[in-house]
């Protein structure tokens, strides 16, 4: 994970230094920080790169990396698959390479369509005199733009500046690549921007893979390439089959919730274990061990990051003990070497006293994700309950133990991350909303705050004995399960989609659900954790993974027709069962801030997709 920079001014005139700006993107790369100006004729007269690195495999490459034919390279990402990296190789300088080997544009799309794994770049080719930039297909990596007309100059970034900081920011479309001819002219008109030529990905895209207008920045014009050049996506279109004969009698189901306990296990128990089970497991085995190996290492290095040992984990899970990050700690175990522990991040926000005191008073809100069925676990009978002992607590803690009797002998570092109101505060002062941006809802404020607290890493773990003692994990790699509710219908708007409109309906909101993902949660994910010097990965999201439920009928990763707790994530349940996994395959979804309870610490009326007036006068 880096922090990446480029401003490209068309005047000649200095444009202000964002100080916030960089010092939010030095604690994306805390590694390595370097600035490299570009200087030239024409409309466009300079143009600076910056880059922050943070250091995760091979040597240490410094960045912006320049080749001998001045050609400039950011790069934020990681090449899992698709283009050959040995292990001792840096993946920046294998990409720099590749990218210096190209010409026209034909030929630079498609070695970008070839890399498998997240990215952001931005690439300044010289012989050709164009700036190139994007994201990958699921926008799994961040970067903003922005155009200031009285600067006349355009910014890309990994992240923005101060939250009332000069205009706004916005969300570079994961649409496709895009270049800027340097030699052109810029958009007729006063304070004209910049005309950006689109490669979009070759997908049914509404407007033919071009960004929607109001996601271009202002003063700035995106058109299609002149050549019509689209690139290939890593992944199959989603199967839209829908049955023919089933319809009916799968809504005239019994209403879920007169199911009991029992039933959901008889439920999952009469599911037959097909290929696809195993396939699954497979995929998503796979898309772990990418994600777990790639690592930091201490070959021919400047500086070796402090190997890791007995008590510091390179991996750490954000662990609700749900059933997606169940599967991914079950996953990491098998890859993760035996002796190295796996640290499970469990965050919770203190419950406020009167609201623990009426704990029988039954959730009234249905909204999606909240959780009306107990926790499988309490905390026993003995105990005085913690104002910190929230859902997400205590299905963590029941988690541990069945990860704990999956593998006896792995050292499970659970983290107990607990919140108060004073430290959400200042967090969300200092850092959350100038990291959330350009987002700006009361969901992008809540789990924009819970999963920086949980990143973070800071809190306490149990030890054998039953001490606690205060822990903070340095694993740099963090799994995460996003992507498992957007493709298995997880969430209970599926359920009521399918309610209302059957498989057809279904099958839509998943399409849509998929496409949005980049804007709705991916850009914000990767701003948040990153802070930390941290890198998120997203097994869910793997090409291959995604590739293969793409292609599976929905029915065959969904029964909506079964109870919550079984229907949803059919699939995926089976797999937490052929895995060994116990209660937790049956645990309904329940929403970070729901399980965290940072909702609760809020105003109970507002609506999750309001704007926070939080995030803007804190
Ligand atoms: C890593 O990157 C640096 C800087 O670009 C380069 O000099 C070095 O040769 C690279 N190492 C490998 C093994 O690719
Ligand atoms: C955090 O909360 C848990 C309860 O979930 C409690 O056992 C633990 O002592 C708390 N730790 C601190 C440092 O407050």
């Amino acid at each position: 994970m880096c922090g990446i920079f480029c401003l490209l001014s068309l005047s000649p005139a200095e444009s202000p230094h964002d100080q916030r700006l960089h010092q939010n993107l030095r604690r994306r790369g805390p590694d390595s920080a370097q600035d490299l100006t570009v200087s030239h004729a024409g409309p466009f007269s300079r143009c600076l790169f910056s880059a922050h690195v943070l250091h995760m495999r091979g040597p240490l490459t410094r960045q912006p990396v320049r080749d001998a034919g001045g050609n400039v390279l950011l790069w934020n990402g990681e090449v899992f698959a698709g283009v050959p990296v040995a292990p001792d190789e840096n993946d920046t300088a294998v990409v720099a390479r590749r990218l210096s080997a190209c010409d026209a544009p034909a030929e630079l799309v498609s070695a970008l369509a070839r890399v498998r794994g997240p990215w952001a770049f931005v690439y300044y080719q010289r012989a050709r005199r164009c700036l190139w930039f994007g994201r990958d297909f699921f926008g799994r990596r961040s970067l903003l733009w922005r155009f200031d007309a009285e600067a006349e100059a355009l910014t890309l970034t990994s992240v923005a500046g101060d939250a009332c900081g000069a205009g706004p920011w916005l969300e570079v479309p994961a649409a496709g690549v895009y270049r800027i001819d340097l030699e052109a002219g810029r958009v007729a008109g006063t304070g004209g921007g910049v005309t950006l030529e689109v490669y979009p990905w070759a997908t049914a895209a509404a407007g033919g893979g071009l960004p929607s207008p109001e996601n271009v920045p202002s003063n700035c014009v995106a058109t299609m390439n002149p050549w019509g050049l689209v690139l290939a996506p890593p992944v199959s279109p989603l199967n839209t089959a829908v049955p023919e004969e089933v319809e009916d009698g799968v809504l005239r189901s019994p209403p879920a919730s007169r199911v009991a306990a029992e039933d959901l296990e008889a439920a999952l128990a009469s599911r037959e274990r097909t290929g696809e089970v195993d396939r699954l497991i497979a995929v998503l085995s796979e898309a772990v061990q990418r994600r777990v190996l790639s690592l930091p290492s201490d070959v021919g290095d400047e500086s070796p990051p402090p190997p890791p040992n007995e008590d510091h984990a390179s991996v750490a899970v954000l662990f609700s003990g749900g059933i997606d990050s169940m599967i991914l700690a079950a996953l990491a175990d098998r890859h993760v070497p035996a002796h190295q522990p796996i640290d499970l991040l469990n965050v919770a926000f203190k419950l406020q006293e009167k609201r623990r005191q009426q704990p029988a008073k039954k959730a009234k809100n249905k909204k999606d994700g909240e959780d009306q069925n107990k926790p499988a676990a309490t905390a026993a009978a003995s105990e005085t309950p913690s104002p910190f002992d929230v859902p997400d607590r205590l299905t963590g803690r029941a988690g541990l133990r069945e990860l704990r009797a999956l593998n006896p002998a792995r050292r499970w570092n659970f983290v107990e991350v607990n919140v108060t109101e004073e430290e959400l505060r200042e967090a969300r002062r200092e850092r959350v909303r100038h990291l959330v941006q350009p987002l700006d809802t009361v969901l992008d404020d809540s789990i924009g705050c819970a999963m920086w607290f949980a990143a973070r890493g800071e809190g306490v773990v149990t030890r054998a004995a039953g001490d606690q003692t205060p822990f903070a994990s340095l694993a740099k790699v963090l799994l995460t399960g996003i992507g498992a509710d957007e493709q298995l219908a997880g969430y209970s708007r599926h359920r009521v989609r399918f309610k209302t409109s059957g498989h057809q309906g279904l099958v839509q909101e998943l399409a849509m659900e998929l496409g949005r993902i980049s804007s709705r949660n991916l850009g914000r994910d990767d701003r948040i954790i990153a802070d930390h010097g941290k890198e998120a990965r997203f097994p869910y999201l793997d090409e291959d993974v995604v590739d293969y439920l793409n292609s599976l009928p929905v029915w065959r990763k969904a029964d909506l027709s079964l109870p919550r707790g079984v229907g949803e994530k059919l699939l995926l349940r089976q797999a937490a069962r052929a895995l060994g996994l116990g209660s937790s395959a049956l645990l309904p979804k329940r929403a970070m801030q729901f399980g965290s309870r940072i909702a609760k610490m809020e105003n109970g009326r507002e609506r999750a997709s309001d704007r926070c007036n939080r995030l803007l006068s804190a």
